[in-house]
């Protein structure tokens, strides 16, 4: 006798394409799905051109670059290869200051390599400079840093992007990757986020309706 999987709710392609309790949550769309898409393309495009030759590696930073990662290797035409680290920032106020840690490693030797370094969002600096200082000391090749959106207004330290997607304000955005509380990577565009999805108490996820 074969046994029946019951969805666990039911479900219609309506409910399913259907992401408006994130979209409820956006104050304001910064950047489009199109703009986004348009200067991905862009961004990948003088990559395999500045790159010919060089079989670089991309190192992306979990998790917030996944999205963009995907994106921008699939809008580069030359051979590259890819990895990832992860880091956490902890220590008594995270905007100004905290230790760096990684909790993901390299599994790449980048010695030798030319080495682009991707991120999602430089704010601070204190984060992508830790890191840049580890992997300098791994004598690649070449190392530069590639970084969708850049808040230089909160920047602490003086760094060097090499391509840079989008200019933003100093403010809080989520969406293509970026989360608040883990929410909202999944969203396709890049907004800000209105004050009572920020402040408001969360239920656990499964009470929630
Ligand atoms: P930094 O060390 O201050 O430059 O912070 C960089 C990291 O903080 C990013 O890789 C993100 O994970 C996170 N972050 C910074 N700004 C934002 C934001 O506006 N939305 C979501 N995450 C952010
Ligand atoms: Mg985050």
């Amino acid at each position: 006798m074969s046994e029946k999987t019951e969805p666990l709710l039911p479900r219609s392609v309506d409910s399913i394409n259907d992401n408006s309790a994130l979209v409820n949550d956006i104050a304001e769309v910064l950047i489009t799905e199109e703009e986004i898409q348009a200067r991905v393309a862009e961004l990948g495009a003088q990559i395999s051109v500045d790159y010919a030759g060089l079989n670089p590696l991309l190192v992306g930073v979990l998790r917030g670059v996944f999205i963009f990662m995907a994106d921008l290797v699939r809008s580069i035409t030359i051979p590259i290869s890819v990895d990832f680290i992860s880091i956490t920032r902890y220590g008594p106020s995270t905007r100004t200051q905290g230790v760096v840690r990684f909790t993901k490693d390299l599994e790449t030797s980048i010695q030798g390599r030319h080495v682009l370094f991707v991120e999602d969002v430089i704010d601070t600096g204190l984060s992508l400079r830790y890191m840049l200082r580890s992997l300098e000391t791994r004598e690649p090749a070449n190392l530069r840093v590639c970084a969708l959106f850049n808040k230089p207004r909160a920047r602490l330290f003086d760094l060097d992007i090499a391509y840079t997607g989008f200019v933003l304000p100093d403010k809080f955005i989520v969406g293509y990757g970026l989360d608040y509380d883990e929410r909202y990577r999944n969203l396709p565009f890049v907004g800000v986020l209105k004050e009572e999805a920020i402040t408001e108490q969360r239920l656990p996820v499964r009470t929630q309706t």
